[in-house]
């Protein structure tokens, strides 16, 4: 299945060929250790005034964050996403070191996942970003509390058979990827 993106200038080789499975291998096994460097990058992603408000708590296929991420997630995530080998919980502090209100704290978090989607896939894996769950319900479970918000949520695994999904979600997980034209999100280039 080539997913690649079609551009109209080159890109480099990860950013075109990352993309958003919902085909996840449910016998695909991932450690800790296959995650660090996903990690790593996200912690050198650059944040205003260097606050790095993110955090991230991981859970792999089987443990106990896992399974209360899952229980949580929404609609037709949760037909597909506990398939990946792990989930991830993106956490943002929403305020500086002074107490006010941090405007960059989603900015920031955003970024740092960015970095962590596009390290993950120089690594070989796959990775799907999700704001489909129970913020609330998921936010009493893994105790997180003000001023931590979170905010979204990430699937990383390897590529499943797409064949799994229901007939309606085959398609546009086979076909090509679409985009605005770059001359309507740009001006002046
Ligand atoms: C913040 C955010 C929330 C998203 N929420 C969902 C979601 O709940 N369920 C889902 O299937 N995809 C979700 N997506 C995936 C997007 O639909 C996907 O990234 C977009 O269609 C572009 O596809 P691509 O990543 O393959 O290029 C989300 C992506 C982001 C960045």
């Amino acid at each position: 299945m080539n997913k690649r993106a079609i551009t109209e200038h080159p890109i480099h080789d990860i950013v075109a060929n990352r993309w958003s499975p919902r085909s996840f291998d449910p016998t695909a096994v991932l450690v800790p250790a296959d995650l660090a460097p996903a990690f790593e990058a996200a912690r050198w992603a650059p944040s205003a005034n260097n606050l790095q408000p993110w955090r991230y708590i991981v859970g792999f296929r089987g443990d106990e964050t896992f399974g209360k991420i899952v229980e949580d997630l929404s609609g037709f995530n949760a037909g597909w996403a506990p398939d990946a080998g792990a989930l991830v919980v993106a956490i943002t502090n929403t305020l500086t070191a002074s107490g006010r209100d941090n405007a960059y704290a989603r900015y920031d978090l955003g970024q740092s996942v960015a970095h962590f989607t596009i390290q993950a896939t120089a690594n070989g894996h796959m990775t799907h970003q999700m704001g489909g769950f129970d913020v609330d319900a998921l936010t009493i479970a893994l105790g997180v509390s003000e001023p931590w918000e979170i905010v979204s949520l990430i699937a990383v695994g390897a590529l499943g058979d797409p064949n799994r999904l229901p007939e309606e979600r085959r398609e546009s997980e086979t076909g090509p990827r679409e985009r605005k034209p770059l001359a309507e999100v740009v001006t002046g280039l």
